[in-house]
Protein backbone atom coordinates (compact mmCIF):
# COMPACT_ATOMS: atom_id res chain seq x y z
CA UNK A 1 0.00 0.00 0.00
CA UNK A 2 1.55 3.45 -0.55
CA UNK A 3 2.13 6.20 2.19
CA UNK A 4 -0.69 7.65 3.94
CA UNK A 5 -1.78 11.10 2.61
CA UNK A 6 -3.46 12.00 5.81
CA UNK A 7 -2.53 10.26 9.23
CA UNK A 8 -4.27 10.91 12.70
CA UNK A 9 -2.32 9.36 15.32
CA UNK A 10 -4.05 9.29 19.04
CA UNK A 11 -5.42 12.41 19.61
CA UNK A 12 -7.53 13.89 22.20
CA UNK A 13 -10.10 16.43 21.62
CA UNK A 14 -12.03 18.30 24.51
CA UNK A 15 -15.58 20.77 24.34
CA UNK A 16 -14.31 22.72 27.34
CA UNK A 17 -13.46 19.95 30.16
CA UNK A 18 -15.68 17.19 28.58
CA UNK A 19 -13.32 14.79 27.11
CA UNK A 20 -14.91 13.53 23.51
CA UNK A 21 -11.80 11.94 21.80
CA UNK A 22 -9.55 9.82 23.35
CA UNK A 23 -6.71 8.82 21.54
CA UNK A 24 -8.11 8.24 18.35
CA UNK A 25 -6.35 7.49 15.05
CA UNK A 26 -6.85 6.47 11.73
CA UNK A 27 -4.79 6.50 7.89
CA UNK A 28 -6.18 8.00 4.96
CA UNK A 29 -4.09 6.73 1.52
CA UNK A 30 -4.42 8.62 -1.72
CA UNK A 31 -7.53 7.58 -3.87
CA UNK A 32 -9.60 5.05 -1.50
CA UNK A 33 -12.51 5.96 0.17
CA UNK A 34 -12.43 5.15 4.40
CA UNK A 35 -15.65 4.72 6.19
CA UNK A 36 -15.73 6.47 9.57
CA UNK A 37 -18.31 4.58 11.32
CA UNK A 38 -19.54 4.62 15.11
CA UNK A 39 -23.27 4.92 16.78
CA UNK A 40 -24.27 8.33 17.35
CA UNK A 41 -22.02 10.44 19.71
CA UNK A 42 -19.45 8.04 18.98
CA UNK A 43 -17.23 10.99 17.95
CA UNK A 44 -17.80 11.25 14.26
CA UNK A 45 -17.68 14.74 13.28
CA UNK A 46 -15.29 15.77 16.48
CA UNK A 47 -12.66 13.64 14.49
CA UNK A 48 -13.78 15.71 11.41
CA UNK A 49 -13.34 18.40 13.30
CA UNK A 50 -10.47 17.64 14.99
CA UNK A 51 -8.76 17.44 11.38
CA UNK A 52 -10.58 20.22 9.70
CA UNK A 53 -9.21 22.90 12.49
CA UNK A 54 -12.44 23.49 13.69
CA UNK A 55 -11.46 22.17 16.94
CA UNK A 56 -8.59 22.26 18.95
CA UNK A 57 -6.65 19.00 19.45
CA UNK A 58 -4.51 18.92 22.75
CA UNK A 59 -2.62 15.70 22.11
CA UNK A 60 -1.34 13.20 19.32
CA UNK A 61 -0.39 13.98 15.47
CA UNK A 62 -2.67 14.91 12.61
CA UNK A 63 0.05 14.91 9.98
CA UNK A 64 -1.49 15.72 5.99
CA UNK A 65 0.89 15.13 2.93
CA UNK A 66 4.20 14.89 5.26
CA UNK A 67 3.25 18.25 7.18
CA UNK A 68 2.17 18.44 10.51
CA UNK A 69 -1.49 20.70 10.63
CA UNK A 70 -2.46 20.30 14.59
CA UNK A 71 -2.98 23.23 15.39
CA UNK A 72 -3.62 25.77 12.45
CA UNK A 73 -6.38 27.55 11.96
CA UNK A 74 -9.44 26.25 9.78
CA UNK A 75 -8.95 28.70 7.03
CA UNK A 76 -5.24 27.23 6.58
CA UNK A 77 -6.05 23.75 6.67
CA UNK A 78 -8.54 24.31 3.77
CA UNK A 79 -5.95 25.44 2.05
CA UNK A 80 -3.85 22.86 2.30
CA UNK A 81 -6.77 20.99 0.14
CA UNK A 82 -8.57 19.60 2.81
CA UNK A 83 -12.15 20.02 1.68
CA UNK A 84 -14.83 19.63 4.88
CA UNK A 85 -18.41 19.37 4.39
CA UNK A 86 -19.80 19.98 7.81
CA UNK A 87 -22.76 17.73 9.09
CA UNK A 88 -25.01 20.63 9.54
CA UNK A 89 -24.63 21.53 5.99
CA UNK A 90 -23.71 25.38 6.73
CA UNK A 91 -25.00 27.22 3.21
CA UNK A 92 -25.82 30.53 3.06
CA UNK A 93 -29.83 30.41 3.09
CA UNK A 94 -30.46 34.09 1.71
CA UNK A 95 -28.10 33.97 -1.29
CA UNK A 96 -28.67 32.54 -4.33
CA UNK A 97 -27.25 28.47 -5.10
CA UNK A 98 -25.08 30.08 -7.55
CA UNK A 99 -23.35 32.69 -5.68
CA UNK A 100 -23.32 29.69 -2.63
CA UNK A 101 -20.74 28.33 -5.24
CA UNK A 102 -19.01 31.44 -6.51
CA UNK A 103 -17.90 32.51 -2.94
CA UNK A 104 -16.89 29.05 -1.99
CA UNK A 105 -13.76 28.95 -4.92
CA UNK A 106 -10.10 28.86 -4.12
CA UNK A 107 -7.42 27.39 -6.07
CA UNK A 108 -5.99 24.00 -4.91
CA UNK A 109 -2.86 23.73 -2.61
CA UNK A 110 -0.65 24.10 -5.97
CA UNK A 111 -3.07 26.24 -7.70
CA UNK A 112 -5.32 23.32 -9.25
CA UNK A 113 -8.81 24.46 -10.75
CA UNK A 114 -9.94 21.32 -11.67
CA UNK A 115 -13.58 22.51 -10.82
CA UNK A 116 -14.88 25.34 -12.21
CA UNK A 117 -18.65 26.07 -11.65
CA UNK A 118 -19.45 24.35 -15.25
CA UNK A 119 -17.68 21.29 -14.18
CA UNK A 120 -19.60 21.40 -10.68
CA UNK A 121 -22.85 21.47 -12.00
CA UNK A 122 -22.31 19.04 -14.62
CA UNK A 123 -21.25 16.80 -11.48
CA UNK A 124 -23.90 18.04 -9.39
CA UNK A 125 -27.01 18.46 -12.63
CA UNK A 126 -30.05 18.59 -9.69
CA UNK A 127 -28.29 22.13 -9.02
CA UNK A 128 -28.09 23.72 -12.56
CA UNK A 129 -31.97 24.73 -12.92
CA UNK A 130 -31.99 25.74 -9.31
CA UNK A 131 -29.54 28.33 -9.97
CA UNK A 132 -31.28 31.30 -8.73
CA UNK A 133 -33.22 29.75 -6.05
CA UNK A 134 -31.86 31.02 -2.56
CA UNK A 135 -30.15 28.61 -0.35
CA UNK A 136 -32.70 28.66 2.17
CA UNK A 137 -35.46 27.36 -0.28
CA UNK A 138 -33.48 24.09 -1.17
CA UNK A 139 -34.99 20.89 0.45
CA UNK A 140 -32.51 18.36 2.31
CA UNK A 141 -30.97 16.63 0.07
CA UNK A 142 -30.85 19.77 -2.12
CA UNK A 143 -28.89 21.43 0.24
CA UNK A 144 -26.37 18.57 1.20
CA UNK A 145 -25.42 18.84 -3.20
CA UNK A 146 -24.58 22.27 -2.37
CA UNK A 147 -22.56 21.87 0.67
CA UNK A 148 -20.44 19.35 -1.80
CA UNK A 149 -21.03 21.42 -4.27
CA UNK A 150 -19.20 24.29 -2.42
CA UNK A 151 -16.59 21.84 -1.24
CA UNK A 152 -15.71 20.48 -4.64
CA UNK A 153 -15.24 24.72 -5.24
CA UNK A 154 -12.18 24.72 -3.13
CA UNK A 155 -10.40 22.31 -5.43
CA UNK A 156 -9.63 20.08 -2.52
CA UNK A 157 -7.14 16.90 -2.42
CA UNK A 158 -8.98 15.41 0.48
CA UNK A 159 -13.01 15.48 0.90
CA UNK A 160 -14.09 15.14 4.79
CA UNK A 161 -17.82 14.31 4.32
CA UNK A 162 -19.91 14.37 7.71
CA UNK A 163 -23.29 12.05 7.67
CA UNK A 164 -23.96 13.32 3.75
CA UNK A 165 -27.18 10.89 3.67
CA UNK A 166 -28.47 11.80 6.88
CA UNK A 167 -32.13 12.72 7.04
CA UNK A 168 -32.47 12.41 3.43
CA UNK A 169 -35.10 10.62 0.82
CA UNK A 170 -33.85 7.25 0.05
CA UNK A 171 -34.32 8.77 -3.52
CA UNK A 172 -31.29 11.84 -2.59
CA UNK A 173 -29.29 8.97 -0.92
CA UNK A 174 -29.06 6.80 -3.91
CA UNK A 175 -27.81 9.77 -5.54
CA UNK A 176 -25.48 11.19 -2.83
CA UNK A 177 -23.93 7.73 -2.85
CA UNK A 178 -23.67 7.51 -6.67
CA UNK A 179 -21.87 11.40 -5.97
CA UNK A 180 -19.23 9.83 -4.04
CA UNK A 181 -18.71 6.72 -6.20
CA UNK A 182 -17.81 9.59 -9.29
CA UNK A 183 -15.85 11.53 -7.28
CA UNK A 184 -13.84 8.45 -6.03
CA UNK A 185 -13.78 6.86 -9.86
CA UNK A 186 -12.29 10.52 -10.61
CA UNK A 187 -9.41 10.02 -8.10
CA UNK A 188 -10.63 12.01 -5.27
CA UNK A 189 -9.91 10.85 -1.74
CA UNK A 190 -12.60 10.82 0.90
CA UNK A 191 -13.38 10.21 4.29
CA UNK A 192 -16.99 9.20 4.62
CA UNK A 193 -18.32 9.43 8.50
CA UNK A 194 -21.46 7.56 8.90
CA UNK A 195 -23.70 5.42 10.93
CA UNK A 196 -25.20 3.20 8.24
CA UNK A 197 -22.87 0.62 7.26
CA UNK A 198 -25.15 -0.61 4.50
CA UNK A 199 -24.93 2.62 2.57
CA UNK A 200 -21.07 2.79 2.78
CA UNK A 201 -20.81 -1.24 1.83
CA UNK A 202 -19.98 -0.84 -2.46
CA UNK A 203 -18.62 2.65 -2.03
CA UNK A 204 -15.70 2.69 0.56
CA UNK A 205 -12.59 0.61 1.02
CA UNK A 206 -12.08 0.34 4.30
CA UNK A 207 -13.31 1.43 7.57
CA UNK A 208 -12.64 2.90 10.75
CA UNK A 209 -15.09 2.30 13.79
CA UNK A 210 -15.09 4.60 16.77
CA UNK A 211 -16.85 4.26 19.70
CA UNK A 212 -16.35 6.12 22.69
CA UNK A 213 -14.03 8.53 21.49
CA UNK A 214 -11.68 5.69 20.17
CA UNK A 215 -10.96 4.10 17.28
CA UNK A 216 -12.42 -0.30 17.37
CA UNK A 217 -12.14 -1.57 14.44
CA UNK A 218 -10.00 -1.03 11.28
CA UNK A 219 -9.70 -3.11 8.24
CA UNK A 220 -11.30 -3.33 4.78
CA UNK A 221 -15.15 -2.73 4.44
CA UNK A 222 -15.44 -6.34 3.73
CA UNK A 223 -13.82 -7.37 6.82
CA UNK A 224 -16.14 -5.33 9.09
CA UNK A 225 -19.45 -6.73 7.76
CA UNK A 226 -18.23 -10.08 8.00
CA UNK A 227 -17.79 -9.24 11.68
CA UNK A 228 -20.72 -9.74 13.35
CA UNK A 229 -19.16 -9.24 16.61
CA UNK A 230 -18.03 -5.65 15.91
CA UNK A 231 -20.92 -5.22 14.06
CA UNK A 232 -23.11 -5.90 16.76
CA UNK A 233 -20.97 -4.29 19.46
CA UNK A 234 -20.41 -0.84 18.13
CA UNK A 235 -22.57 -0.48 14.94
CA UNK A 236 -26.74 0.28 15.06
CA UNK A 237 -27.16 -2.63 12.39
N1 LIG B 1 -20.57 21.17 20.97
C1 LIG B 1 -20.44 20.18 21.87
N2 LIG B 1 -20.31 20.44 23.19
C2 LIG B 1 -20.15 19.45 24.09
N3 LIG B 1 -20.10 18.16 23.79
C3 LIG B 1 -20.21 17.82 22.49
C4 LIG B 1 -20.39 18.81 21.47
N4 LIG B 1 -20.48 18.18 20.28
C5 LIG B 1 -20.36 16.86 20.55
N5 LIG B 1 -20.20 16.65 21.88
C6 LIG B 1 -20.02 15.34 22.52
O1 LIG B 1 -18.88 14.69 21.97
C7 LIG B 1 -19.14 13.31 21.78
C8 LIG B 1 -18.92 12.95 20.32
O2 LIG B 1 -19.87 13.63 19.55
P1 LIG B 1 -19.84 13.65 17.95
O3 LIG B 1 -18.44 13.76 17.51
O4 LIG B 1 -20.78 14.68 17.50
O5 LIG B 1 -20.38 12.19 17.63
P2 LIG B 1 -20.95 11.58 16.26
O6 LIG B 1 -20.64 12.53 15.17
O7 LIG B 1 -20.25 10.27 16.12
O8 LIG B 1 -22.41 11.41 16.46
C9 LIG B 1 -20.55 13.05 22.28
O9 LIG B 1 -20.47 12.60 23.59
C10 LIG B 1 -21.19 14.42 22.20
O10 LIG B 1 -22.20 14.55 23.17
MG1 LIG C 1 -21.90 13.47 13.81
Amino acid sequence: MSEAILTVEKINVYYGTSQALFGASLNLYPGETLALLGRNGAGKSTMMKAISGVIATRHGKVTFMKNSILGLPAYKIARTGIGYVPEDRQIFPTLSVQDNLVIAYKKGPNGENAWPIERVYEMLPLLEPLKDRMGGQLSGGEQQMLTVGRALMGNPTVLLLDEPSEGLAPIMVEKIGTLIETLKSLGNTIVLAEQNLHFCLGIADRAVVIDKGTDVFNGSIEALNANDEIKQRYLSV
